[in-house]
């Protein structure tokens, strides 16, 4: 396996909706080395989720990995690695809440984003079996991040407002410590 170049915004091919993976494509080594790539890669540049497009690659596939514990993030539950083929989302609740998402394509940045908190994924694991799960909160905008990626959108898109856009320096330096403040030093 590989650590493979993350592509970064930009490239055209971020914004390309990237097609469906075809059954005869599924449990293919072709398949297998791609995905076993995008798992070194995404250990190698640190994540918690990594689309095909990132890495160059036209396909409708995504990894989701949320290590457990504290994060800036708040209290994570544990989302062990998770290979999505063609996935479908659908949002069950849409009330929304916002955390500030990064992404390996747009180092150095974080924006402050809104998103259901609520949703149903639809996804193929390698071997073609449909797997069904429903997210709440962080992982929700995380699947949610992950998809767009798919469909030729960045979370920078859903940025509201322009004024929370930061570098992650001036995020940790100046706000930061304003959004500890008002969650009561947590
Ligand atoms: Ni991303």
């Amino acid at each position: 396996m590989a650590v493979r170049k993350i592509i970064r915004m930009g490239h055209p091919n971020l914004r390309r909706v990237a097609r469906p993976l075809l059954p005869e494509e599924l449990d293919s080594d072709e398949l297998h080395r791609l995905v076993g790539d995008m798992i070194d890669t995404l250990h190698d540049y640190g994540g918690i989720g990594l689309a095909a497009p990132q890495v160059n690659e036209n396909v409708r596939l995504a990894i989701v990995e949320v290590p457990g514990g504290p994060s800036r993030y708040g209290a994570l539950d544990r989302t062990p690695l998770t290979v999505c083929v063609n996935p479908e989302i659908e949002v069950v609740d849409p009330e929304t809440a916002g955390y500030w998402e990064g992404c390996l394509s747009i180092p150095g940045l974080r924006g402050w984003v809104e998103r259901p908190q609520h949703v149903r994924v639809r996804f193929l694991d390698l071997q073609g079996q449909t797997h069904e799960t429903e997210a709440r909160g962080f992982l929700a905008t995380v699947f949610q991040h992950e998809f767009d990626h798919l469909d030729g959108r960045l979370y920078v898109d859903h940025v509201a407002d322009p004024t929370r856009l930061a570098f992650e320096d001036e995020y940790a330096r100046y706000v930061l410590p304003h959004e500890e403040a008002a969650a009561g030093g947590g």
